[in-house]
């Protein structure tokens, strides 16, 4: 018989956004079963959606705070809990997860500061448990390949980095009609101290720090709200200089029409550059000194490990952004049962994004912040 795990969501119940994303992700290797939830913010909806889903009447809670006491009164009790709900909520419920002893995957940006997200690492560390954050770009084969050609000096050392995120679903006021998903996360009180920053920025940063293994030594923020009346940066471009020497820029907006989830990295060293774009996942172009650029495949031949590993279908046939979230769910489940049977994990679970990079990311929106308001540059310790 397959062994299999269990998992509870907090969020995504009707209406929402991601949750829906994780359970399809998790499906897709399907050895994780969905069997309990709270699921939105009120108990009733809470309830209506988990009858959706088809959950045990039993295990649909009407609050967070219910489902980790019942659950962990259960002999079959869940391994693992989703965490797919606004901002402001994460720390709470993750705290909540981690003290009861539940494995968790959390969506970014982690929490609100950077102190609350080193506490979720010490009780995570402390307690034995994985704290996965769904830094989901981090899944594609591509941008594992990407990382792996850096890492074996492929490129040479590394001069300049390009992040950027550009969406242009909140180019007006999205907000006031009330469309859920714009509420939110124009809302410091819910979204956190960044807007498009904390949104889409801290997906920029992780991707870059991943990619390129660069740490961050000083930065320069520049932030916007060009909609009259948002409170909450809609638009980020920032300047970093690496301890290596590397310079980088990061920009992350969503008042760029036309644009759907233009995440792009492109990195310069001295001995070649790389391309990679969220919208052609597949694809790496690489160019190396005085050759030809190529474009490496996924499912491709001659592709490192990390990335050859991370397929799912043959060339040629599209992957995307499903699949490279099952991806961060197949490491956290690998690493998951790791802990729980005490073995080595598996590279994928190697390859997961953490609490501790879910902690460097808020740091980064809180120097961002810090920076734009004094407009200057900052030191990153
Ligand atoms: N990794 C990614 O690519 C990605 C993409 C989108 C959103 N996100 C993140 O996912 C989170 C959710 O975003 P979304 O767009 O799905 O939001 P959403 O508003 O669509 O959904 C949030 C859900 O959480 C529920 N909820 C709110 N408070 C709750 C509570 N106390 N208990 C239980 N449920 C509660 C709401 O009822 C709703 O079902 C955010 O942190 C966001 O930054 C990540």
């Amino acid at each position: 018989m397959v062994d299999r795990l269990s998992y509870a969501m907090i969020g995504g119940g009707i209406g929402a956004f991601i949750g829906e994303v994780h359970r399809r992700a998790i499906s897709l290797d399907d050895r994780a079963t969905l069997v309990a939830g709270a699921l939105s913010s009120t108990p009733e909806k809470s309830k209506q959606s988990a009858a959706q889903l088809g959950l045990d009447p039993d295990r649909s809670y009407g609050s967070y705070e219910e489902l980790f006491e019942r659950e962990s009164a259960r002999d079959d009790r869940v391994d693992f809990v989703s965490i797919v709900t606004p901002n402001d909520t994460h720390y709470p419920i993750a705290k909540m997860a981690l003290k009861h002893g539940f494995h968790v995957v959390l969506d970014k940006p982690a929490t609100h500061t950077s102190e609350q997200a080193n506490e979720l690492a010490s009780i995570a560390e402390s307690n034995g448990l994985v704290c996965c954050v769904t830094y989901n770009y981090t899944g594609y084969p591509m941008v594992r390949q990407a990382r792996a050609m850096i890492a074996a000096g492929e490129l040479g050392t590394i001069r300049k980095v390009y992040a950027e995120y550009h969406q242009g679903w909140l180019a007006s006021d999205l907000e006031v009609s009330g469309q859920k998903q714009a509420a939110w996360r124009v809302d410091p009180k819910r979204a956190g101290l960044g807007g498009a920053l904390g949104d889409i920025g801290t997906h920029a940063e992780n991707l870059l720090a991943f990619v390129t293994g660069l740490e961050i030594q000083t930065l320069h923020a520049n932030l916007n709200s060009f909609v009259p009346g948002r409170a909450l940066d809609d638009d980020a471009s920032v300047m970093m200089q690496f301890t290596n020497g590397a310079h980088g820029v990061l920009t992350a907006s969503q008042i760029c029409i036309g644009e759907g989830n233009g995440l792009t990295l492109r990195v310069h060293g001295d001995r070649g550059s790389l391309w990679w774009r969220q919208e052609s996942p597949d694809e790496l172009r690489v160019a190396l000194l005085d050759q030809n650029p190529v474009i490496y495949s996924r499912g491709g031949a001659g592709l490192h490990d990390d990335a050859a590993i991370s397929a799912r279908i043959p060339q040629g046939h599209p992957e995307g952004y499903l699949e490279a979230f099952g991806n961060i769910y197949k490491g956290a489940i690998d690493a998951i049962f790791a802990k729980r049977d005490g073995h080595e994990p598996s590279r994928l679970a190697q390859l997961i994004p953490s609490i501790v990079d879910g902690e460097r990311g808020v740091r980064f929106v809180e120097r961002c912040v810090q920076s734009a308001k004094k407009n200057a540059q900052l030191d990153w310790a």
